[in-house]
């Protein structure tokens, strides 16, 4: 190691200890018990391995650069399909079609006759909304519409919904649930955040972690479990502005209380791995922070499986490269995320390992862990991917021909999750539920266009580039208010803004439902700079002054991935929604908007905001507890039809 880099080592070292103190941290031990008899198979497992196997296994390259004859001969640990990534870079490649990649690489996995320890390798993918790189799968609403429900049973239903259909591809690990607990608004990853408010982020987590892997004594790694991925650790909800990979600047106190809440119970729900994050903390990468890695995580909180690293979240440590950085195994990351430059990583590790750069003691401890985890989940003894119980076609009759993904029973559920995640803020004249047998107006491009209601992360990474035929099986909301309409005995138009009211000849609709909100972002791709919905394009506003002009009623449902400034948007409203990013089954918006021919609600509002509410576009960091707290709507609110009786 340089001296140039020693030196930036140590003072890393020294900033990052000064002041802290493991006092903050709250003290538990892993929900396992160390088993001797595991321990000592790994213990047999490591002395077997060469020191090259050792560095392929804290490895985990792309698939898309990464191919079975690279898994064998490199000996890597995992492999990722990043979002908008398919085998063959076929984006509706069938399950059988990722069932086959997954046997390959397996299979290249444990072919060897050297003598030593066959490992298989391990699938990781981001299955953050349901199994949303997968053609025909179930898209669940994002977290923030999650969080508008509180409800950690549907999270753990919808959790296990979200394992078995990874699971039936081949897939044995998900890099979800996002535990961030997301403090600035101007955020492009806020969605994933389940809440603003630590505690309801820490129950939320723990329920999707137990419904995806099952529960530590019960049903862990049950047939149709997944392991699960604690992310991104620390603080990626509270870096300044909102930057994405940015700065979170935050006593040991503050960073405990509300950016470590999730983690306290994501460890005792079993949670194997743990995905640290891109941002720093007090100035000090989290990729090259071992007092927080190490020291805090594994020691204090007696984390006991390991820790990956993001996407060459490793070259941002300073004198670091994608393919060369030993400060961050050094630091407490066991596991390199490196997409497309393992090779060369492998080889500098291999070299820094032998020449010190590395300790071998620090080596084996991330392979024993990485190894641990792969004991405990299964993997060391299940047969080929395509060979196991939930895989794709295995089902047996349990399951309808179509197989889980995309099951009836998952997209069910999803539509329920829509319902519960939906919050009202106005319904001025009780204009909702709107009677069936009326003439409904259904204006907005986002009400027909699937994409929209998706949000990021749903077949490609920024959610764009895609269309309704991506999602075979999904409702758009126009489709549901469309059904529940006309089978109503009414009417339903629909329109493009600057279409409506209509021509002269056409008469008034009884009621306009416009539908509108921000286009599909992910990470850094959805950082703004202010919280104002829409700055260019006013034409929805345009659209329901016209119509309120006309004397028809507005409801607005908006499609969105964090609170918005849309003080406008609702004046110009009698009725407003917030939708958040609801998913593929878009039909459960019309399942509370439309009432039965009685005019009864078919189902009630439920949804209460899981984030304050801005009265301003400068309102991005407005969090409960605020001194002083001035939001538009306060955490928590949400309406009801049967209060409003
Ligand atoms: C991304 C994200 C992380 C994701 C990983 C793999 O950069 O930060 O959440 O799991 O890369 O796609």
């Amino acid at each position: 190691m340089s001296g140039v880099r020693l030196f930036l080592s140590a003072l890393l070292l020294v900033t990052t200890h000064a002041a802290a103190d493991l006092a903050h941290w709250p003290r538990q031990s892993s929900p396992f018990p160390i088993d001797s008899g595991e321990e000592a198979r790994l213990d047999g497992i490591i002395a077997g391995m060469s020191l090259s196997d050792k560095v392929g296994q804290v490895i985990m390259g792309e698939i898309q650069y990464t191919s079975p004859k690279d898994v064998k001969r490199y000996r890597l640990g995992a492999v990722l399909n990043g979002g908008g990534s398919f085998p063959d870079k076929e984006r509706h490649a069938s399950a059988a079609d990722w069932l086959t990649l997954a046997d390959a690489y397996y299979q290249a996995s444990v072919d060897r006759d050297d003598g030593r320890p066959v490992i298989p390798v391990i699938w990781g993918t981001d299955a953050v909304h349901g199994h949303n790189n997968v053609f025909g799968a179930t898209l669940f609403p994002h977290n923030i519409g999650l969080g508008a429900t509180a409800d950690s049973e549907l999270l753990r239903l919808i959790g296990a919904a979200t394992a078995r259909e990874v699971a039936a591809t081949g897939i044995y690990w998900n890099f979800a649930p996002t535990i961030a607990v997301p403090r600035n608004d101007r955020w492009g990853r806020t969605y994933e955040g389940y809440s603003e408010h630590p505690e309801l982020v820490a129950e939320l987590g723990a329920a999707l972690i137990e419904g995806m892997q099952g529960a530590v004594g019960r049903d862990f790694m049950a047939p149709g479990k997944v392991l699960a991925t604690a992310k991104h650790f620390l603080g990626d909800g509270g870096t300044r502005d909102g930057v994405d990979q940015g700065r979170t600047w935050a006593s040991e106190e503050e960073l405990v209380r509300i950016h470590a809440a999730g983690y306290r119970t994501a460890l005792k729900s079993g949670a194997q791995t743990v995905m640290a994050s891109f941002s720093s903390w007090n100035g000090v990468k989290m990729h090259a922070n071992p007092y927080l890695l190490q020291d805090a995580l594994k020691g204090a909180m007696g984390f006991d499986g390991f820790v990956l690293g993001d996407w060459d979240a490793h070259s941002q440590i300073p004198g670091c490269k994608p393919h060369n950085c030993p400060e961050a195994l050094n630091a407490g990351v066991d596991m390199y995320m490196a997409p497309k430059r393992w090779k060369r990583l492998h080889r500098n590790l291999l070299r820094q390992a032998r020449n010190g750069e590395i300790t071998i003691a620090r080596l084996d401890d991330a392979v024993r862990r990485i190894l641990r985890v792969k004991l405990r989940a299964g993997l060391l003894d299940a047969p080929p991917p395509s060979q196991r119980p939930v895989a794709s076609g295995n089902e047996g009759d349990a399951v309808s021909r179509s197989g889980w993904i995309g099951h009836p029973d998952h997209r069910a559920l999803a539509r329920s999750a829509v319902r519960q995640s939906l919050v009202l803020l106005k319904n001025e004249g009780r204009v909702l539920p709107i009677a069936p047998k009326s003439r409904v107006l259904v204006a907005g491009a986002a009400a027909s266009n699937v994409p929209n209601q998706l949000g990021g992360w749903s077949m490609t990474w920024q959610g764009d580039d895609i269309g309704n035929p991506d999602f075979p099986g999904a409702t758009s909301i126009l489709d549901g208010v469309r059904a529940a309409v006309q089978g109503g005995g009414g009417t339903m138009l629909f329109r493009q803004f600057a279409e409506v009211p209509g021509g002269q000849e056409e008469p008034l609709p009884d009621v306009a439902l416009l539908v509108y909100g921000e286009e599909p972002y992910a990470e850094y791709e959805g950082d703004v700079e202010t919280l104002e919905f829409g700055p260019r394009d006013k034409s929805h506003l345009q659209a329901a002054g016209r119509l309120q002009a006309a004397g028809v009623p507005v409801v607005s449902v908006l499609l969105n991935g964090r609170p918005l400034a849309v003080v406008n948007e609702i004046a110009a409203s009698d009725a407003f929604v917030v939708a958040w990013l609801p998913g593929s089954e878009g039909a459960g918006v019309a399942d509370v908007l439309i009432a039965r021919a009685n005019g009864e609600p078919h189902f009630d509002f439920r949804g209460r905001l899981p984030f304050s509410w801005p009265g301003s576009p400068d309102q991005a960091e407005l969090n409960q507890g605020d001194e002083p707290y001035e939001p538009a709507f306060p955490f928590g609110f949400g309406l009801r039809y049967e209060r409003a009786r």
